[in-house]
């Protein structure tokens, strides 16, 4: 514990301390809850004051396996006693198992280990323009979609179609156009031949939890096919396990197969790892040299990545299971209060439309002990870990019930 912690007497002190210091010397551009968590166990989390949550958020879809899983546990600190960290100089024994995994599971023949999804989509975005590039000058342009989110870089930014999270860093890289989600016509108006690439988030996530139609993405694999572009998925945060599939493209059969994927929160359990994975057409644009990072895939991370996929398999049906349940409590919910508009989603990515704002609803379902969040300011987003039960759901129904009662 640091001396500014150990220092302080009783959870108020401790509480008051972190609060003071991070508004003393943190970058400003965070607006926290008020709960200082300090331990977790599965599904449940506990805070400094020993209050007890069920997290439905799982630290922003991350948390794939809850907290303190036996397994997660065991080989971080097997790994962390033996080797952490060695650089991309030499070889760890995890990464080419873990790219294999992937490969088999994704159907993507090549993976760059990143260490953020914001990382793994500027992987994908120099991709697309070597790709454009080794074709021709002017074969630049990426065509995005309105209302997304890939990141928080310049680049990752350039593709984000949310105005309020671009205009404070404009002018961002040029040649990107944005076409309303599952308008085929738009997309077809967008595409051409100086397209070097088609991004796509199969689920709208920080857009409020919006599912794309399959023939969207159908036409986009159709068009990049035409005109030779890339056809990169966005799947930081619908993929790996989320929607009880491996990835949200296999929810369709057969599945729709980008030529990149970009992957990231859960892959690791909250140890950070992102990844980008691309078939043989498009990793081929990426030469020696070209691209790198100190810390993507250390073997830390690919371990604990290569543990998850482990357990993540016999934990999919459990999860397509669950999920169907959840969405069907929500919409007897749905029933009772006329606020709810739309429930939606797939797997334990959850969301529920409100006609009113979510951020009250919010605060008081923490207060009640239920951790979740409000994303585009009316839609409830539930991210819990794949690990939750029918239990767990009716327990976070009851105190949402509660919750709305009082709206
Ligand atoms: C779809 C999507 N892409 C990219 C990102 C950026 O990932 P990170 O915050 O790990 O950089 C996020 C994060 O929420 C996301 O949801």
């Amino acid at each position: 514990m640091s001396e500014a912690l150990s220092a302080a007497s009783g959870s108020e002190a401790i509480t008051t301390n972190v609060v003071e210091l991070e508004k003393q010397y943190l970058l400003q551009n965070y607006g926290r809850h008020p709960i200082i968590l300090h331990r977790g166990d599965g599904p449940y989390m506990w805070d400094v004051d020993g209050k007890r949550y069920l997290d439905f958020i799982a630290g922003i879809g991350v948390n794939a396996l809850g907290q303190n899983h036996p397994r997660i546990v065991a080989a971080i600190t097997e790994q962390a006693a033996r080797l952490i960290h060695t650089s991309n100089l030499f070889y760890n024994e995890y990464q080419g198992p873990l790219a294999k995994k992937i490969a088999e599971v994704s159907g993507l023949q090549r993976t760059f280990f990143t260490n953020s999804g914001t990382e793994s989509t500027e992987g994908s975005l120099k991709m697309i323009k070597a790709h454009g590039n080794a074709i021709h000058p002017e074969k630049y342009e990426i065509v995005s979609l309105e209302n997304s989110f890939h990141g928080r870089s310049l680049g990752a930014l350039s593709i984000t179609g949310q105005p309020k999270y671009r205009k404070d860093f404009e002018p961002l890289i040029p040649g990107v156009k944005f076409v309303p989600a599952d308008d085929i016509a738009a997309l077809e108006a967008a595409v051409n031949e100086r397209t070097a690439g088609i991004c796509i988030e199969w689920i709208q996530g920080e857009g409020g939890v919006l599912p794309l139609s399959p023939a969207f993405c159908q036409r986009a694999r159709e068009l990049a096919d035409q005109y030779d572009a890339l056809l990169c998925f966005d799947e930081i945060q619908c993929g790996v396990g989320r929607t009880g599939t491996y990835f949200s493209y296999q929810l369709v059969d057969p599945p729709i197969l980008p030529d990149i994927m970009t992957a990231a929160k859960p892959i690791a359990c909250g140890v950070p790892l992102g990844i980008l994975s691309a078939n043989e057409r498009a990793a081929k644009s990426i030469k020696p040299g070209m691209h790198g990072s100190t810390f993507g895939g250390n073997a830390l991370a690919a371990r604990v990545a290569l543990e998850f996929f482990d357990v993540l398999e016999g934990l999919l049906p459990q999860i397509t299971r669950v999920g169907d349940y959840f969405r069907a409590r929500l919409r007897e919910l749905a029933t009772r209060y006329s606020f709810i508009t739309n429930v939606r989603g797939y797997g334990l990515m959850v969301g529920a439309e409100l006609s009113i704002p979510g951020k009250e609803i919010v605060n008081k379902a923490m207060a009640g002990g239920l951790l979740l969040n409000c994303t585009h300011d009316t839609v409830l987003r539930f991210l819990p870990p794949y690990i939750i039960t029918e239990e767990h759901v009716d327990e976070a129904i009851a105190v949402l019930d509660g919750v709305f009662k009082t709206v």
